[in-house]
């Protein structure tokens, strides 16, 4: 049985394990004859690559500088590796607290990067520096690997670090490995143990189901341990996304300041502990070690989830751009490509349809414009028919009561109209009540001698169980590999309450919440891979699974399953610092009952949907929908492909306000929205080029509203972003979405 994690994208560093054993016993061999050991080390060089000649300096400093930021290491005497805390004047003595990646058990009090416990029971690890290599990887990102290693044991940690410059963006992770009689048991394993002056505050973002990303709150780092975390496995960002913002200078600004983004490329529990001791504040980011201990067999390695950061010197307006601007390169599918309009049937319909009721919403559909349909929940189970939450998941085959004929005439029909056809699915989950639970109940993921704990009547298959990661993967190609799907919706409706596997062996148990974690991102890559040309979206309920980790594998993500647009403007505000809006799926509902003008344009400033009934909306409000959508069409590359700025915060407020600019900046498309009663005033857009004219135009007029005082005139950039514009919205549930075009 192999425990061993793996990495999840190619990394050109990655260890080349029969090649590093080998150099490895090499030199534990023969490290006492100096001819031998140099022997060893040039075969290290031929095997690893030279380390570039400017990779330490002869004091044992090694900086690494993305354009504005950088972070600082130094070699001390004896060989231990310190860093220089981010955004603080350099402390010319290496203490104890300012070690780079500090070691528990040997010396070191505060909160560890790494804890083992090795193969004869000593608890200490003591790590030194051995060697630095900088390569280039193919998209011109710089890979940094520092090697330490435990003179006692045969122990090494890799940094490891990848560096897009010009984005202000690294990414840092850390790779475990070691040659014990053995297996040695990792109790922490940090991707990263940043350390920062301290003067530091600290954004971060808490929520539950509904409430996702909705309350910001931000606070000085004050002495002491402060820990965000999850300890929920899966669909593990309900409480709290594993994303938050440093602040240099500070409460942060959007324009000004120096900010830090941190977000841990990881779906499963995770852990931020900000420990501000005497040298500053150390941000240690990664696996939550809660109940984690991973056994790592001898000649195995431990990569951890990467964790990215994003630095700005200018304020949190330009972390977010850049941090949208890495995401559509490497942060998840399609970036650069437009999404089409889709039209949801669960707010419509929700478990009550059939074939009929189905196809009838095609036409309503296409007449408004929408381009793309949605089949939620409830198309499948025969034994056990999903007519609603209580049963049928993981029985994956069409209800035929409902669809005689199964998905493919659905999906013709659809595509006979000019539709494209997406269908639901939740790969992940069974219901007691199932042909899939009857025949193999040790499946789940349970508690032995517990009653089992029901979230939304289902449970968790166990995905580090062989026989179910072939399951899962095989009703993935059955569903979404029938002809005319092009789009999947992937759910996830609860979290692990009773970690158990009946697969993993009794002293293995605490493996379940990393297995699980890269088993499923295998079958994520596989979906992604087999289906390259399938939109896929990341859902969980609401947006309890979104991070870099997935979303590297999706093309979008559902935010909240609270869809109310009073509520959705902050919500998608707070989700702008870290995910680019054109990643979240923005519908248009019901919800809060709004007036539907005000529905769609909130909706119109991400990606755009709609889970609406037409069959029965009132006739102004289709058209109002028809109206949202002809305008959506003609603004989306700017507001998908461009880049956001923030102008009015919405929360606690009567308004908020963004804008979004063409990467040309050429078009521009700016969104209002009244909250509540509050006084009309102009906003004023950003990221304009000064010397450009743009005309005025609101694009997505309201129905019966007076037209706006500068509809038609043309402006300079410079005169738009210094006196601003005076939206025609001017009354709470009033939106107004005006495109400046040159
Ligand atoms: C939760 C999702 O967030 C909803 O949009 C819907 O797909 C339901 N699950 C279906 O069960």
């Amino acid at each position: 049985m192999n425990y061993m994690t793996f990495s999840l994208i190619p990394n050109p560093y990655d260890c080349q394990p029969n090649n590093r054993h080998f150099v490895y016993t090499l030199f534990m061999k023969f490290h006492r004859y100096l001819f031998l050991s140099i022997v060893a080390c040039l075969a290290c060089l031929s095997i690893y690559g030279a380390p570039s000649p400017d990779a330490l300096a002869p004091n044992g400093i090694l900086d690494l500088k993305t354009k504005s930021f950088s972070v600082g290491f130094q070699v001390g005497d004896g060989g231990r590796l310190y860093q220089h805390a981010v955004a603080a004047p350099v402390n010319p003595k290496l203490l104890r607290a300012s070690e780079a990646y500090p070691q528990a058990g040997d010396g070191y009090v505060w909160e560890p990067a790494i804890q083992i416990i090795h193969a004869d029971g000593n608890t200490s690890t003591d790590l030194i520096y051995q060697s630095v290599t900088r390569k280039k990887d193919e998209f011109g990102r710089e890979l940094v690997r520092i090697r330490l290693h435990d003179p006692a044991y045969p122990v090494e940690v890799a940094l490891c670090f990848r560096i897009d410059q010009a984005r202000d963006v690294i990414e840092e992770w850390t790779e475990i490995t070691h040659h014990e009689a053995a297996p040695i048991v990792l109790e922490h394993m940090a991707s990263s143990s940043l350390l920062l002056s301290t003067n530091v505050y600290l954004t971060h973002f808490f929520g539950d189901w509904a409430s996702e990303m909705l309350t910001p709150i931000t606070e000085p780092l004050t002495p002491g341990t402060k820990v965000l975390d999850s300890k929920i496995g899966v669909r593990a960002d309900q409480f709290n996304n594993p994303s938050f913002i440093l602040s240099m200078d500070g409460v942060p600004q959007e324009n000004s300041g120096r900010v830090l983004a941190g977000s841990l490329e990881w779906s499963g529990s995770f852990q931020f502990a900000f420990d501000n001791n005497a040298e500053g504040v150390r941000a240690l980011c990664g696996i939550n070690p809660f109940s984690s201990q991973y056994y790592l067999n001898p000649g195995e390695t431990f990569v951890t989830p990467k964790m990215l950061w994003v630095w700005s010197s200018n304020g949190l307006g330009e972390m977010s751009r850049k941090l949208h601007s890495w995401a559509r390169d490497y942060g998840m599918r399609d970036g650069y490509k437009t999404r089409q309009v889709l039209l949801n049937n669960w707010e419509a319909t929700g478990f009550d349809f059939d074939f009929n009721r189905v196809v009838g919403l095609y036409d309503p559909a296409k007449e408004i414009g929408a381009e793309l349909f949605l089949l939620d929940d409830g198309w499948f189970g025969n034994k056990y028919p999903r007519v609603n939450d209580h049963a049928g998941l993981g029985d994956w085959q069409p209800n035929l009561k409902r669809l005689p004929e199964g998905l493919p005439p659905l999906a013709a029909e659809a595509v006979k109209r000019g539709l494209r056809f997406g269908i639901w699915m939740e790969p992940e989950m069974v219901n007691p009540k199932s042909e899939l639970f009857d025949e193999h109940p040790d499946w789940v993921i349970a508690q032995p001698k517990r009653e089992l704990e029901l979230q939304r009547n289902q449970l968790i298959l166990d995905l580090t169980r062989p026989e179910v990661q072939a399951f899962e993967w095989q009703s993935i190609q059955n569903i979404i590999g029938i002809s005319n799907i092009t789009y999947a919706k992937w759910d996830c409706n609860r979290y692990i309450t009773q970690p158990g596997s009946t697969y993993l062996p009794p002293d293995r148990q605490s493996h379940l919440w990393i297995d699980y974690v890269n088993a499923l991102y295998a079958l994520m890559e596989k979906t992604a891979k087999t289906f390259p040309d399938t939109e896929l979206m990341l859902c969980s309920g609401g947006g309890g699974r979104v991070d870099y980790g997935a979303l590297k594998y999706f093309h979008e993500f559902w935010p909240s399953d609270y869809t109310d647009p009073v509520a959705r403007v902050p919500m998608q505000w707070d989700y702008s610092y870290f995910f680019p809006p054109m990643a979240m799926a923005s519908h248009v509902t019901h919800w809060g009952n709004r007036p539907m003008h005000f529905a769609c344009s909130v909706a119109m400033s991400a990606r755009f949907g709609m889970d609406l009934d037409l069959t029965k909306l009132p006739a102004e409000d289709k058209a109002v929908c028809a109206g949202a959508i002809s305008a959506y069409k003609r603004i989306r590359e700017v507001t998908q492909l461009g880049d956001l700025y923030r102008l009015e915060d919405p929360h606690g407020t009567f308004r908020g306000a963004l804008n979004y600019v063409s990467p040309d900046q050429t078009r521009a498309v700016v969104f209002v929205f009244q909250l509540n009663n509050g006084q009309n005033a102009v906003v004023r857009p950003e990221g304009l080029d000064p010397a450009k004219n743009y005309t005025i135009h609101e694009c997505n007029p309201a129905p019966g509203r007076a037209v706006m005082t500068q509809e038609g005139k043309t402006f300079t950039g410079e005169t738009l972003m210094r006196d601003g514009l005076l939206p025609s919205c001017s009354k709470a549930l009033e939106a107004s979405v005006v495109e400046l075009g040159s």
